[in-house]
């Protein structure tokens, strides 16, 4: 598979167009990057383990019945996935709170959510991805009313698969962040799942394994990551 034309820079991937107009490749680099791209460095190995630790968990959820866009590995750091038209906003679902609803709501670091929580957010650095709403996606046009019921329910489904997935190595999926796009007229879940996108933690200690542990400059980031990818049986 020749790489083409870059048509996309992100903050840690890029994508390139493919042999094929309806598949694309994505390529993990090795930046991190913390608060809305402020904070940028290479992390050695991230790319490979983040494209890895990917393909491993769309592989799951395909398995389990949810429609990704991943189509296969074409090496240690790119990924052949379909072609998608994006659709702007994040769902974040929280099993265990920390990060930004502990600001914006005032809830104590660790406290269990039970049910567990699902927001919106926009996609937009500038203002530093404010929450949003079915009205407001409504609205603006973002997505339409069967796209937003569609990640809303197939988020919360990924919160089952995957926090089973997780507890059975003995670690707590605290919570993610997903994004969906359209080809044609069907949904996909698309861009990636990494400990870059979402807090691990281990069960009885609580132990940070995810990007966490560099937006707080604890040190051992992709070690973290490697650790998780191999109590997951992963081989990298
Ligand atoms: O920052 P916040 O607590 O809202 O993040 C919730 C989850 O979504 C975290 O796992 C975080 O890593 C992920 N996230 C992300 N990309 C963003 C915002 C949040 O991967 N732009």
């Amino acid at each position: 598979m020749q790489r083409g034309e870059e048509i996309y820079s992100g903050k840690a991937k890029s994508v390139f167009k493919s042999d094929r107009d309806d598949a694309l490749i994505l390529h993990f680099r090795n930046d991190t990057s913390a608060f809305d791209g402020e904070r940028i460095e290479q992390l050695d190995r991230k790319g490979m383990v983040n494209n890895k630790f990917n393909a491993f968990i769309m592989q799951h959820l395909e398995a389990n019945g949810v429609s990704t866009h991943f189509i296969e590995l074409l090496s240690d750091t790119e990924s052949l996935v379909r072609r998608l038209d994006m659709i702007p906003v994040e769902c974040v679902v929280r099993n265990v709170a920390s990060g930004s609803i502990c600001k914006r709501l005032g809830i104590e670091d660790g406290m269990t959510l039970s049910p567990p929580t699902f927001e919106f957010f926009l996609k937009n650095d500038a203002l530093h991805d404010p929450m949003v709403n079915e009205s407001h996606i409504a609205t603006f046009g973002w997505a339409d009313p069967e796209a937003v019921a569609y990640m809303q329910k197939t988020t919360l489904q990924v919160n089952d698969i995957l926090s089973k997935l997780f507890a059975d190595s003995g670690m707590l999926l605290v919570d993610f962040k997903l994004e969906f796009g359209k080809q044609g007229d069907q949904l996909f879940l698309g861009d990636e799942f990494s400990p870059d996108g979402c807090r691990i933690w281990d069960i009885e200690t609580r132990e940070k394994l995810d990007k966490d542990r560099f937006r707080k400059g604890l040190g051992g980031v992709v070690e973290a990551y490697e650790a998780v990818a191999s109590r997951l049986g992963l081989a990298l």
